[in-house]
């Protein structure tokens, strides 16, 4: 059990990457706190968790507020006392609206959600996990963060900013006992693209057939790559920018 004794908080945690990685840490002992703004999505992710033996609880959360985020440390902390592990995976994916298309809401909306939320939630964990002598945290940043034309340009704005956020981070506070890394999926069959899965001809698709894995990936196997770098078993890597995309962005 990897992470006996640790808590951790997953945001966007009520599907896709974050509820498989919520119920990974689980599983292997994390007290898991499930952060998303869908009531019903949460309880069931929650009752998945205790079905199986394990313990977490569910906390309403719009990672774009600060009043809320706010609040999830509270109810993490009321709750469970720390907060060892943080994982920033709440993202929307925004539209492929290029300079001339795309609307300041637009922007604005993909730049809140992707970007300063993981950045507002550093903000207010990195110091709890100091005053207990450390913590891990991994931000889902994605096959947008090191390549155009993989995203939009807020989405491929955002997600390339993440890289820079857990870089500065991991150099600023690892000497205080912080591991601060990235994972960077491609094609993951989640809701977030399952539109694009479903087009055989997309030009995605044909890129991904090309590809070493010839298949999109499942969010357990991203989950795998996050509870790595989350557990002591990464305990020497920082600030490292990890792919998980079945080959799909070394040509
Ligand atoms: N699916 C892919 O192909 C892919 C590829 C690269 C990176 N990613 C990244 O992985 C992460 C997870 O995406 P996914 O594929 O599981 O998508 P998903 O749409 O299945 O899940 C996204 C989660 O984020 C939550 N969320 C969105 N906005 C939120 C907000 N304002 N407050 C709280 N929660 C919010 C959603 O409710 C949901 O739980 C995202 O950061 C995404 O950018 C996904």
């Amino acid at each position: 059990m990897r992470f006996q004794n640790k808590t951790a908080i997953v945001t966007g945690s009520t599907k896709g990457i974050g509820k498989a990685t919520a119920k990974l840490l689980a599983a292997e002992g994390a007290k898991v706190v499930v952060v998303g703004t869908t009531e019903e999505a949460g309880h069931a992710v929650v009752d998945e968790i205790t079905a199986a033996g394990a313990e977490a609880f569910f906390q309403k959360t719009d990672v774009t507020s600060g009043a809320d985020l706010d609040a999830l440390i509270s109810a993490a902390l009321d709750q469970y006392g720390k907060i060892d592990i943080l994982i920033n995976n709440a993202g929307i994916g925004g539209s492929l609206a290029n300079l001339d298309q795309i609307t300041d809401e637009e922007w604005n909306k993909v730049l809140a959600t992707n970007l300063t939320a993981p950045f507002q939630l550093l903000k207010r964990v990195v110091p709890v996990m100091e005053k207990a002598g450390g913590g891990t945290v991994v931000n889902v940043a994605s096959m947008a963060s090191t390549g155009a034309g993989r995203g939009g340009i807020a989405y491929t704005t955002a997600k390339h900013g993440i890289l820079g956020l857990t870089r500065q981070v991991s150099l600023d506070h690892g000497h205080s006992g912080i591991r601060i890394n990235a994972v960077l999926p491609g094609p993951i069959d989640t809701q977030m693209i399952a539109r694009i899965l479903a087009m055989p001809q997309h030009p995605l698709n044909l890129k991904i057939k090309m590809s070493p894995s010839g298949r999109p990936g499942l969010p357990e196997e991203v989950a795998q790559a996050i509870a790595f770098l989350a557990s002591d078993e990464s305990s020497f890597i920082h600030g490292a920018a990890l792919a998980v995309d079945g080959g799909y962005t070394i040509f």
